[in-house]
């Protein structure tokens, strides 16, 4: 249920600032699209640009105008059905795999619709203020902040099915460069506290605040790059199963994989990368980015025995990652910001887990399996919706999301 530790407490002028911004930037990440680049949905996993703006306006009114406005009333009931993601609570949904068939609302129909809730919501604030009100505007921030990363990396994938490669944007949305060299960090050992402690919001599987064990370890200073994971191409690391998880191995058969996502060859001899800047030769000082979990976990299986300097490396575990990124603010700009950075842990809730109440409940919990931690955040998540504590993640094949790795190792 929800606790006075979930939220952050603000002025309704300051929340209020805070939802118009979030609001005003998916508007603004749309700006270079065409209402036919906001239709498309490039596989399953993905959805269009429209249903994501559709979605976090939804989300609104389902959650907060309904239970909370007076002679509350649907824009159009139907919408609730159309851009319902997985609440079983709420009702039926239109499939996953068909939203890309969605011709109607218009793209122009959902952008005034999206004005007419945020009207709505900003005159609800004005007039109601409760600590269930400003926790549940935080989480529709929060939510719509999620969904803002998710429609860059549909984008990116969108595009990158259309063989001219579009570009999305001239301004960098890609990696930032690392440049230090390589070394071991001693981790933090023993007993640590793991999960959120604080005044902000969070969400609940951030929670609660307990002791996690870490055994003695060292973590990598940096993220692995793109230079690295040419190197375990070049020796045939796709090729060799000896790498691969034994699901890994099958994977990489059945989807024919040989390198990340968006890796390409204009040229027999030199890869590129197709980012939302369009596609470019290989940047060997960037993270490694666009890689599944099987990726990770058998690229690390082979440094470990390939690349001296990553003797003994495997994937840290979502803890060993916590507590460096508590630790050590040095390292900040390679573990936020970049890439997401899979852990070896798998997503379970914390000692004493209780999802939140009410609709909200299935917000996280109910995903709770099948699925690993991925830490920090990357170049598509929006300013703001980064922590220490944050909690991602995938399917183990999953890698249309902005992901890469960090090392760890046993002992210093
Ligand atoms: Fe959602």
């Amino acid at each position: 249920m929800l606790t006075d530790t979930n939220y952050q407490t603000l002025s309704s002028d300051e929340l209020l600032e805070q939802f118009h911004r979030s609001r005003e930037y998916s508007r603004a990440l749309i700006e270079n699209l065409s209402p036919e680049d906001c239709q498309a949905q490039s596989m399953e996993d993905a959805s269009p640009a429209k249903w994501h703006l559709a979605h976090v306006t939804w989300f609104y009114e389902v959650m907060i105008l309904k239970p909370f406005e007076e002679n509350f009333a649907y824009w159009n009931p139907q919408f609730a059905i159309l851009f319902n993601s997985y609440y079983n609570g709420i009702g039926d949904k239109h499939p996953r795999s068909k939203r890309g068939l969605l011709t109607r609302p218009t793209l122009a129909e959902v952008l005034a619709w999206r004005k007419n809730i945020e009207a709505r919501v900003s005159a609800l604030l004005k007039v109601k203020f409760s600590t269930e009100l400003q926790w549940l505007i935080q989480l529709g921030i929060n939510h719509e902040q999620q969904h803002q990363e998710l429609l860059l990396t549909d984008i990116h994938h969108l595009f990158s099915n259309n063989s001219l490669f579009p570009a999305y944007s001239d301004e960098p949305v890609q990696n930032t460069l690392t440049t230090q060299p390589f070394q071991w960090i001693r981790g933090v050992s023993g007993l640590i506290e793991a999960g959120y402690e604080g005044n902000g919001f969070h969400f609940d599987n951030e929670g609660p605040k307990h002791a996690a064990l870490n055994q003695i370890h060292s973590i990598g200073n940096r993220l692995v790059t793109n230079a690295e994971w040419l190197a375990f191409i070049e020796d045939g690391g796709y090729q060799n199963f000896k790498w691969w998880l034994d699901a890994g191995w099958a994977w990489l058969q059945t989807e024919k994989i040989s390198a990340p996502l968006y890796w390409n060859k204009e040229s027999k001899n030199q890869f590129f990368r197709f980012s939302l800047c369009g596609n470019a030769p290989l940047d060997m000082h960037a993270p490694v980015s666009n890689i599944s979990y099987f990726e990770a976990d058998a690229f690390a299986r082979w440094a470990s025995q390939h690349i001296t300097s990553f003797a003994g490396a495997r994937l840290p575990t979502e803890f060993e990652w916590e507590a460096l990124a508590k630790s050590n603010s040095e390292y900040s700009t390679d573990l936020f910001g970049n890439v997401w950075q899979w852990t070896s842990s798998n997503y379970t809730p914390y000692p004493g887990y209780q999802p939140w109440g009410g609709i909200a409940g299935e917000y996280n919990g109910k995903f709770m399996v099948n699925q690993m931690i991925l830490r920090g955040s990357s170049a598509y998540t929006p300013a703001g919706h980064s922590r220490s504590t944050y909690r991602n993640f995938f399917p183990t094949h999953a890698r249309w999301q902005m992901t890469g790795l960090r090392l760890a190792k046993d002992g210093v």
